[in-house]
């Protein structure tokens, strides 16, 4: 086998399949330009419109290098030489031009001539066929022409040999290329499992003639196209003669750095390899997702990277580091890469900046669940409960991941399923609240979208075009460009319903709108939804109704409150369901039995009198005369939305929904009061 820097690897991959007819396209961001993504994972991500051919490619036959993040690989990381999140893919494609055949015969070629591999070591994987998709002959009889023997070709199944990115798409049977390492690596082995011994060197084609939809049926696709990928650091580790990717030239100073830091044997103890490996995974991945513009956040791809960074800083903390330590790291990544990602350099600033930013700010949020964790253990020293586990994760910020890591460290057990289970007790505690479980960043996450237009006064359904759409883990985030969905504010919770596209439907929870006015739609994703696709968006009506008697319902509340109490009395604060109301005002003492009474008394009345209920646009001056309740300050030409009840009874600045009559409200019961401090008393009402 040759010797190979990686450079060369990757230049003589460009080289090879540019003699051979092929146009270099380059790779993209690792932001994924396919909104069903959150991260680029392959080199097709970007492809998808010439796979699928909807759009004319510069030239039938591409190549290039991806730099490529997989998320679901993170915690494989440092438990084996061979997985990494981040990664550069190299690979080829035709669109729509040559096929199996071609495709083998010029993997073959590049492997044996130019990297110089052992053909006598190599095995190649074909797709087996199941009851939907039939048995890839074809690959078979491509193998065997170049040379590769029948007993060296194995038969494998969907799981291992079908290629489908995400759950939707272009998709297809594939081939793989196996190395044998020896048999001194395990005699035993068999190539297509999982093993040390036989190890993929090259998806050396994912032959994409289907399209899968959301239904699961694989559907002709109108051309056929060869699809590949190799992993750079996979093939390096090869030709450098390195059992694992870690000690490879684009590693191994990272390695070193961050061993000789932290002044740990990273050779000789399998705790400091594990560790030190989690940690040069991590903050290379980080770097270049910093450097594509991604920010740590509690959102989407922001989360992603802010558990990278914590998880990286975790490692270190295990093996006795107290400083801040990211910023080398980062430098020397930079350092590495500066000549085939320029771009890096040019943002060492920025990238350094803020992942030492992250670090600091995660360093008190450590010590203190740190602290926490030592006494929960001191109470219990054999084993972590769900109880406890959550506390620390909700009190103190300290992610469940780290709680693990350090208890398998000191060999206690955690109970995850308990911690699972009050994690979603939490989730639906504050959907029924708040109404939102996503976090304090979104004000920032959408800070350049453009903002929504909201119909929902008028029509509870509307068609709309997508403007942006994120997914992470099972939630997902939906924008569009107008909404008959109520976004939550002004104490009234958001609305739920749902988004239906061509290819897949959103199941709204809760919808929030952040104080730019851009509405969020938060739910369950099925099949695929893309941004500019025209979707209709339905709210739940039976929810909406109920949240619009019971925001109606909130002004006559007030209306009683101020008549029985006083003039001095006013709101404070006001939160809205589909199930209650909850109100907030100014009072210092508990009020009677009588005062409920008589409170309750008068809104009764009013609802029997099935008063009309208006909104009126004016100036903010003119509805201040006119004895609305303002219950902010603005400028006094802002146009401003009056809601009147029963010409004048009750009058308020208000944005909510409400019934068109009193009478649709029912009755009204307030069934608890209670102080929340401060002079503010609240009362929930049935
Ligand atoms: N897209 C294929 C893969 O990632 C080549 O394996």
């Amino acid at each position: 086998m040759q010797h190979m820097t990686s450079k060369a690897i990757r230049q003589a991959f460009l080289d090879f399949f540019v003699k051979n007819d092929h146009q270099y396209y380059a790779g993209c961001s690792l932001v994924s330009p396919d909104p069903s993504l959150l991260f680029t994972s392959a080199g097709m991500v970007q492809l998808v419109p010439f796979l699928k051919a909807e759009q004319k490619p510069p030239y039938p036959r591409l190549v290039n290098y991806q730099k490529s993040f997989r998320t679901g690989d993170i915690n494989d990381i440092g438990s084996d030489g061979r997985h990494l999140t981040f990664f550069e893919m190299l690979g080829q494609w035709s669109i729509g031009d040559y096929y199996k055949e071609r495709a083998i015969e010029l993997a073959y070629d590049l492997l044996v001539n130019v990297y110089g591999f052992d053909p006598n070591l190599m095995y190649a994987s074909v797709f087996a066929g199941n009851e939907q998709l039939p048995k890839d002959k074809d690959s078979i009889q491509g193998w065997l022409k170049v040379g590769i023997p029948r007993e060296r070709i194995i038969e494998l199944g969907y799981s291992d040999n079908f290629w489908i990115a995400g759950q939707t798409g272009p998709c297809g049977p594939c081939t793989e290329v196996y190395y044998d390492m020896g048999t001194d690596v395990d005699p035993n082995a068999k190539p297509g499992t999982n093993n040390d011994r036989f190890i993929e060197i090259w998806n050396a084609g994912v032959f994409m003639e289907y399209f899968k939809d959301e239904y699961g049926n694989f559907n002709a696709l109108p051309q056929k196209n060869v699809d590949t990928g190799a992993g750079l650091e996979r093939l390096a580790a090869f030709m450098q003669g390195k059992k694992n990717v870690f000690d490879i030239d684009l590693f191994r100073p990272l390695v070193d750095l961050i061993s000789l830091t932290l002044k740990v044997d990273y050779d000789h103890d399998p705790k400091a390899t594990k560790a030190v490996r989690i940690i040069a995974d991590h903050i290379r991945a980080s770097t270049f997702l910093v450097g594509d513009g991604v920010k740590p956040s509690n959102v989407q791809r922001g989360y992603v990277l802010r558990r990278l960074l914590r998880r990286a800083i975790a490692q270190a903390r295990l093996m006795g580091n107290q400083e801040p330590i990211l910023a080398r790291f980062v430098s020397e990544v930079i350092d590495t890469y500066q000549d085939v990602y320029p771009e890096l350099d040019q943002n060492r600033a920025r990238i350094v900046g803020i992942i030492e930013e992250e670090e600091k700010a995660f360093a008190k949020t450590l010590n203190q669940g740190l602290r926490e964790l030592d006494k929960i253990l001191a109470a219990n020293p054999k084993a972590i409960s769900g109880d406890d586990a959550f506390k620390l994760h909700d009190t103190y910020g300290f992610p469940i991941d780290l709680t693990r890591e350090f208890a398998e460290e000191k060999g206690i057990a955690v109970d995850i399923a308990g911690f699972d289970k009050e994690l979603q007790k939490q989730k639906d505690r504050s959907r029924i609240g708040s109404g939102f479980t996503l976090g304090k960043t979104m004000e920032k996450d959408y800070a350049e979208t453009p903002l929504s237009t909201f119909v929902g006064y008028e029509t509870l359904s509307t068609q709309a075009k997508v403007v942006q759409l994120s997914v992470i883990d099972d939630e997902a985030q939906l924008v569009l460009d107008q909404t008959s969905f109520y976004g939550e504010g002004g104490g009234q919770t958001g609305d739920k319903g749902e988004i239906v596209g061509p290819n897949g439907k959103l199941t709204v929870t809760t919808t929030k709108k952040t104080k730019r006015g851009v509405f969020v739609h938060v739910g369950k994703l099925a099949g695929t939804i893309a941004e500019g696709e025209s979707v209709t968006a339905t709210v739940d009506e039976m929810s909406r109704k109920q949240i619009m008697r019971y925001h109606t319902a909130t002004h006559l509340l007030h209306k009683a409150l101020r008549d029985t109490l006083g003039p001095l009395v006013q709101q404070k604060g006001s939160s809205i369901t589909a199930d209650r109301l909850r109100f907030d005002f100014n009072f210092d003492r508990p009020l009677t039995a009588e005062e409920i009474v008589r409170i309750e008394q008068i809104v009764t009345d009013l609802i029997r009198k099935d008063l009309p209920v208006v909104v009126q646009y004016m100036p903010l001056a003119r509805a201040k005369e006119s004895g609305a309740m303002a219950l902010f300050e603005g400028k006094y030409d802002q146009e401003v939305r009056v809601l009147d009840i029963g010409s004048g009874i009750s009058r308020e600045l208000c944005g909510g929904t409400h019934v068109t009559h009193t009478g649709e409200i029912g009755q009204i019961k307030i069934d608890k009061q209670e102080s929340v401090g401060g002079g503010i008393r609240r009362i929930k009402a049935v």
